[in-house]
């Protein structure tokens, strides 16, 4: 093994480099002008992974392509690793706030300052290091190896369920091991025990056949914005809670046990406000801000769309107005439940005099892991023995929706080992890695395979 660390150590230079290459192609999956750059970042993934030594196939799909490698050399009686996460990231927006610009990898303070950094290009670049530092100096793997890398996750996996029904037999694994989330705190490493899942909608209120004079025909007239605003704010009640009847029926208690270990972690509110610059914290009654985060449903305003927003004042009564409203689920909670009772809570708000659409444009289910058995004390150990602390189970507030799916058509459990940071600014401007993390954690993962290998189940 400690050929493996000594490999990487020697190589770090050019390691990062290379990361900077894939950093560098602007694999924006939402945005079709950036469609052969997205492919240009597949390609290079897996030119890197056929580099290290494994079988690489790029596999179309309906939309952006699945990268997938293969390494089955450990033979039949060894554990499969199945290695899942996304080339794509998140557009830029807004480019004039970034401190140097977001394809051109620039480090600072300790930082590697990049899209796609922490999310997830750098985390999924430790994998395919700690895959070829085995490689390079053993010449083999301590387990079997499948990386299924794909292009589509920031725009909500679309055809990642098919290519997984479509491909059960080589997909088949022990274990899945996903680096797409982040440590509690720095020098903190951590394994996530929870994501929540995700029901986006957009909300569309139509009225009169044009704009109208605001005085003309203002006070007999339906205003969309006014229908909106109203719905909107009928959505929480006093308390911080969701005032959607039904909302909270299929919403499991945790543990006592596991909300007293959230409470044992060291989490400072007023950090946590300072760092954010708001001179409060709000959010459900009953609930610390650490649940409010992992284990407790959320509803936000995403974006809002209406009337006259440009310089100065125009009196406008609008003839449309629109939201894009998303919730955060939590076990049991289903995107297609929360579909039902949205729509049967805004058509009972709804007046007369406006029509009112509800689309759904992403869903996925919220995943609670087993803190416990040797796949995940095997990552316990390998994240201490690079890290130097015993790392702390915590929950993710963010939505990896292709977790549960892996878990029930592969019946394999997930670990999430994640190295981004509170405050690496994932799908903001001024994204970033901690360059100890990057480091620190290929040789926590090339590790990991290794224990992972010395206990197959
Ligand atoms: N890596 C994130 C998810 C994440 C971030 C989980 C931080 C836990 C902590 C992932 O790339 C992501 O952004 N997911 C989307 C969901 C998707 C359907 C667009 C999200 O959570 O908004
Ligand atoms: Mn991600
Ligand atoms: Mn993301």
């Amino acid at each position: 093994m400690s050929e493996v660390l000594t490999y990487i150590d020697a190589n770090l230079g050019r390691i990062r480099d290379e990361l900077y290459d894939f950093l560098r192609i602007p694999s924006i999956s939402a945005k079709a002008e950036h469609d052969a750059d997205t492919r240009r970042s597949a390609e290079w993934l897996a030119d890197r992974l056929r580099a290290a030594g494994l079988d690489v196939q790029i596999e179309e799909t309906p939309g952006h392509p699945v990268v997938l490698g293969e390494w089955r050399g450990a033979g039949e009686d060894a554990p499969t690793v199945l290695i899942y996460g996304h080339y794509d990231v998140q557009p830029p927006e807004p480019l004039d706030e970034w401190a140097s610009p977001p394809f051109e990898p620039t480090e600072r303070d300790g930082r590697i300052y990049a899209r796609g950094s922490a999310d997830d290009k750098g985390q999924l670049f430790m994998h395919v290091k700690a895959l070829e530092a085995h490689l390079a100096s053993s010449g083999s793997l301590p387990v079997n190896v499948v990386v299924l890398a794909e292009g589509e996750e920031e725009v909500g996996s679309p055809n990642l369920v098919p290519f997984v029904d479509a491909n059960l037999d080589r997909l088949a694994c022990d274990v899945v091991l996903i680096s797409d989330t982040g440590m509690f705190a720095e020098g903190l490493p951590s394994l996530g025990f929870s994501l929540r899942g995700l029901a986006y909608f957009e909300i569309r209120v139509s009225g009169a056949r044009s704009d109208l004079h605001s005085g003309e025909y203002g006070g007999a007239v339906a205003n969309p914005g006014n229908v909106l605003a109203r719905i909107l704010a009928s959505l929480h009640d006093d308390e911080g809670r969701i005032a959607i009847a039904g909302f909270y029926d299929d919403v499991l208690d945790w543990d006592a046990e596991t909300r007293a270990q959230i409470a044992s972690l060291p989490h400072s509110d007023d950090e946590y406000r300072e760092e954010l610059g708001v001179d409060a914290l709000v959010g459900e009654e009953g609930f610390s801000t650490l649940e409010r985060l992992w284990i407790r449903p959320t509803c936000d305003v995403n974006g809002l769309l209406c009337g006259y927003t440009g310089e100065g004042a125009k009196t406008v009564l609008p003839n449309h107005a629109m939201a894009k409203v998303s919730f955060r689920l939590v076990p049991n909670q289903t995107d297609k439940a929360i579909k039902d009772l949205l729509e049967a809570h805004v058509s009972a708000l709804a007046p007369a005099g406006v029509s009112i659409e509800i689309s759904e444009l992403h869903g996925g289910r919220p995943w609670r892991a087993s803190v416990e058995g040797a796949h995940f004390e095997a990552a316990m150990d390998a994240l201490e023995e690079a890290f130097g602390k015993r790392p702390v189970p915590m929950g993710g507030g963010g939505s990896i929706p292709i977790v549960v799916e892996f878990e029930e058509r592969l019946g394999a459990p997930v670990l999430l080992v994640g190295f981004s940071l509170p405050g690496c600014n994932l799908h903001a401007p001024n994204e970033w890695l901690p360059i100890d993390n990057f480091e620190k954690g290929i040789g926590a993962l090339a590790l990991l395979y290794e224990k992972l290998g010395a206990r197959p189940e």
